[in-house]
């Protein structure tokens, strides 16, 4: 039997994990092909130990980092609509909606949705997927304590364990609505072919006429670009370098941190902020954990990220190559962010 509302609070939530492979050969492997490359190269889903998710999550409070208060003032001002248009997709078949989340971190705007959802119907299924298996729970136990109407199955896995997991069951939810959420212009840290791969993917999972809601920031002048990525505080500089302490701490590498520095730079031609790390110096770095010594000259840069900006073509394009329609499209009064709705075609 399905927990009910008033259930406690951890008979309504089951956590699961379904990594593709194992992280920590995969990390390894990663590390070790991309500081063995030229140009050098770490992976941006590396960011997020437990201190890199707390780093991302102050981020998010920093004065130029726009993106996460331009998109808490979208679903602040139109959760209500966005649901309804959302439930509206599909043929009417009374189906309640249930909520899909890739990348929920902390899941603060999530709340959003959910008061909006459960505006509608009297209980609501919400499936998080994240990396983080120390983000998944705090958020889980925070909402839960939130809505007591909520249960939660939650996934500590990367976006293709989770994704193939769920397309398989798909055909046994045959009556559930999703809503799917992609927030935090998590599309944008994905190449277009990256992005192509994974809205492909995701739509495995949806029926015709579901949605997702795509959070994508927009291309705007280069100045609030580079300060959103290089904040005077030095969060975002900390939350880059501390890809190093994490290769210190689980390989035994000798990173000198102070000896490299952030750098971010817009790339207008492509569209994207990119994100080095930059050595200042000639030097030898040594990672005993994967049998490798890395030889780093002055001024050399290892690529940690890219941050996609789009225009509102560019999305809609997006969605027509991925099995989807853009059919509604909100942004901030800054016109500086977009939540667009993709229906399931
Ligand atoms: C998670 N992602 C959407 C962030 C972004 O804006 O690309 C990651 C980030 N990197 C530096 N600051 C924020």
């Amino acid at each position: 039997m399905p927990p009910t509302a008033d259930a406690p609070h951890a008979a309504r939530l089951r956590l699961q994990r379904f990594d593709t492979e194992d992280a920590r050969a995969a990390f390894a492997r990663d590390v070790a092909r991309g500081l063995g490359s030229s140009p050098k190269q770490l992976f941006p889903k590396y960011f997020y130990d437990e201190l890199g998710s707390e780093l991302f999550d102050a981020i998010c409070l920093l004065p130029e980092y726009y993106l996460t208060r331009a998109e808490n003032e979208i679903l602040a001002r139109h959760a209500d609509e966005i649901v309804a248009a959302a439930a509206s997709s599909r043929a009417p078949d009374g189906a309640p909606l249930s909520l899909l989340e890739l990348g929920s971190g902390s899941a603060t705007k999530t709340r959003r949705v959910i008061e909006a959802i459960l505006k509608r119907q009297p209980d609501l299924l919400y499936r998080p997927v994240d990396i983080s298996a120390s983000a998944l729970t705090a958020s889980a136990d925070a909402l839960l304590q939130a809505y007591p109407a909520l249960r939660i199955e939650a996934y500590a896995s990367d976006y293709d364990g989770a994704l193939g997991h769920l397309s398989r069951g798909r055909d046994a939810r045959a009556d559930e609505r999703l809503l799917a959420l992609f927030l935090g212009s998590n599309v944008g840290n994905f190449d277009r072919d990256g992005a192509q791969q994974f809205l492909r993917a995701l739509r495995g999972v949806l029926r015709e006429g579901d949605a997702l809601l795509l959070g994508a920031d927009l291309k705007k002048d280069r100045a609030a670009l580079e300060a959103a990525y290089d904040d005077a505080l030095g969060v975002t500089a900390a939350f880059n370098l501390n890809l190093l302490v994490r290769l210190n701490r689980e390989f035994g590498a000798d990173f000198d941190v102070r000896a490299f520095r952030h750098v971010a730079a817009y790339n207008e031609e492509a569209g994207r902020v990119e994100i080095y790390i930059k050595s200042r110096r000639e030097q030898i770095v040594r990672l005993p954990g994967l049998d490798l010594e890395i030889t780093f000259d002055a001024g050399e840069r290892v690529h940690t990220e890219n941050s996609y900006k789009y225009d509102r073509d560019g999305l809609d394009a997006l969605a027509a190559e991925t099995g989807f329609a853009c059919t509604r499209r909100w942004t901030d009064e800054g016109g500086r962010f977009s939540s667009n709705l993709f229906v399931a075609r």
